[in-house]
């Protein structure tokens, strides 16, 4: 019963913040749509994200960096110019962004940002591993009501409502962000309006055995994509 006086205190939320913008809709991509991707600049670019996101992009557990192939262009281009500006990653007790941030700035400019991307974008994407368990049957029903009008329908995202697609990360990443964004460690910036808006979501989903119930039935669609 709780988290759906939650979630309708939410919708209202966004209700009025969607009123406040009434003359420019919300949207933060900073990305020049008129720059032209250059794959192969991209290719040596992404020679240095190798070593812990792997040749495919399909993310290393061991080096705690994600799955970046399945992840949609407009996100990561996202996360990448967050890092790099400073509104991702220079929390003190963000201990993996801050290995993330420093790599971020390799990455010149604008430009630099759409090439890396396009490139990422040409690897095949390949499935993720499952390390968390839970219940399927129950985290479908909490993803419907706290994640779903947002994230869509199937965790594909929706890019129209800034929120990016949960299928194509790691489970193991899933966890780490919600938990991040719960304890302000992402998400608590001032200029990260869009983190602003998950780290309230994040403070009202328990961590335990829901979190794990949300993330396996994630995973399930994943493997059903
Ligand atoms: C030293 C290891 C390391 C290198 C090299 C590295 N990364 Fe990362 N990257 C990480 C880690 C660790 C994270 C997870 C940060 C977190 O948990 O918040 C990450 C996160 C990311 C994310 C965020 C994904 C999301 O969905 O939130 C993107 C995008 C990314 N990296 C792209 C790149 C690119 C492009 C390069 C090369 C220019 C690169 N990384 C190089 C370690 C690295
Ligand atoms: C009010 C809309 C909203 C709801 C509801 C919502 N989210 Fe989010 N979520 C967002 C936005 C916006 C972002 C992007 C934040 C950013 O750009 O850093 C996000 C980002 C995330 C990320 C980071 C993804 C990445 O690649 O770095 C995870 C994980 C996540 N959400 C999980 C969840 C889960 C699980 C739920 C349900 C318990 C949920 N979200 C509910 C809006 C929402």
């Amino acid at each position: 019963m709780k988290i759906h006086i939650l979630f309708l205190i939410i919708l209202i939320l966004s209700a009025i913040t969607s009123c406040n913008n009434t003359t420019k809709p919300e949207t933060e991509d900073t990305t020049d749509k008129a720059l032209k991707a250059d794959t192969q600049k991209g290719k040596q670019l992404f020679a240095t994200c190798i070593a812990c996101h792997g040749n495919n992009g399909q993310g290393i557990q061991n080096m705690n960096a994600p799955n970046l192939a399945a992840q949609d262009a407009w996100n990561l281009n996202r996360q990448l110019t967050n890092f790099k500006t400073g509104i991702r990653g220079t929390h003190v007790d963000d201990i993996y962004g801050a290995q993330m941030a420093p790599m971020a700035q390799t990455l010149a400019d604008e430009q630099a940002i759409v090439d890396v991307v396009a490139y990422i974008k040409t690897l095949s994407a390949t499935a993720n591993e499952q390390t968390i368990k839970g219940d399927i049957v129950k985290g479908e029903d909490y993803y419907n009501m706290a994640c779903g009008s947002c994230h869509g329908t199937n965790a594909s995202g929706n890019e129209s409502l800034n929120s990016p697609k949960l299928t194509a990360i790691n489970d193991w990443y899933l966890e780490r962000q919600v938990l991040n964004f719960k304890k302000g460690i992402r998400g608590s910036h001032g200029d990260d309006k869009f983190g602003a808006q998950m780290k309230q979501i994040a403070g009202t989903t328990e961590e335990g055995q829901m979190l794990n119930d949300i993330i396996a039935y994630i995973h399930s669609v994943e493997e059903l994509q």
